[in-house]
């Protein structure tokens, strides 16, 4: 596997593979089971792979966890080899935004940005796209993978592909869970023993949302919201939002919608957990 630190070795890299369709795999590092799916995923797509791995500032709040965040590049190297992957790109801070960040372009999408996981991580969307439109422009993919657990992003970089014109696929991957359920992530590495017997709640909270959706034809759903908000709680979780809402543009659902989802965020110590249920309504 070629690692390039700097996007004009990177170039020249990729230029000798011209002929081949590239799938991108955009991550912070830290990298789990979850990932491992997105680069298979990629692999199946595409002829050529390339995974960045960059802890972009921009989407971590002033006073977050971006100094904190695990970074773990060997270990990370030594499972991108074993996946197959071509190229690891994984620029430092300057290489990408430059010698000021504060003063970087950024993109960003409007009203979707600023819901849900927007609300209580202010400019965290601002980064995500702002980076994400970055790392496609440097790669150039024909398409590019991520999780379907940060299902808020994956809607957001949808729009901003289609708004913005950029001719590349956006390929959504299944969330890869533990054995009790709970949705893998690099935070879950911060739960306590305690906590990580508890969070696996949240994904039943969401499954229990489900069956009175599907199977006991519930509609009122800021009701049922309200009650699920509260069972968290009551297991231990500082429940953020539990929402549930359209697929399409993500706000309330009402009773005449079908496609839907259920998006949760909740604390947990010092862990913010996040899951989503999507879930196809019959029509009434
Ligand atoms: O999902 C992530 O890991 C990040 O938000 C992403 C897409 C790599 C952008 O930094």
């Amino acid at each position: 596997m070629k690692i390039s630190e700097s996007i004009s070795d990177l170039h020249q890299f990729l230029q000798q593979h011209a002929s081949k369709t590239v799938a991108l795999v955009p991550t912070m590092g830290n990298l789990h089971q979850g990932h491992l799916d997105l680069v298979e995923r990629a692999r199946q797509l595409a002829d050529f792979v390339v995974v960045s791995i960059f802890v972009n500032p921009l989407q971590f709040e002033a006073g977050g966890d971006l100094d904190n965040y695990p970074r773990t590049m060997q270990a990370d190297v030594d499972k991108l080899e074993k996946a197959g992957v071509d190229v690891l790109f994984a620029p430092d801070v300057k290489e990408i935004y430059g010698a000021d960040i504060s003063k970087a372009t950024q993109v960003i999408v409007p009203v979707l940005s600023s819901l849900w996981c927007g609300t209580s991580r202010a400019g965290h969307f601002e980064g995500v796209t702002t980076v994400v439109n970055k790392l496609f422009n440097i790669v150039q993919p024909d398409l590019a993978v991520f999780g379907q657990k940060d299902f808020q992003q994956l809607t957001i970089i949808r729009k901003m592909v289609n708004d913005l014109n950029i001719p590349i696929e956006i390929v959504g991957v299944a969330t890869r869970r533990e054995e009790d359920g709970l949705a893998m992530s690099s935070r879950n590495g911060y739960l306590t023993t305690k906590e990580r017997e508890i969070a696996p709640k949240l994904r039943e909270v969401l499954l229990s949302i489900q069956s009175s959706i599907l199977v006991d034809g519930e509609r009122a759903y800021t009701f049922i919201a309200e009650q699920s908000k509260e069972m968290l709680n009551s297991e231990g979780f500082k429940t953020d939002y539990l929402a549930i809402c359209r697929q399409s543009d993500l706000q309330l659902a009402s009773e005449n919608d079908t496609k839907l989802v259920v998006l949760a965020a909740a604390y947990l110590g010092k862990a913010r957990l996040i899951d989503n249920l999507v879930l196809d309504v019959q029509p009434s």
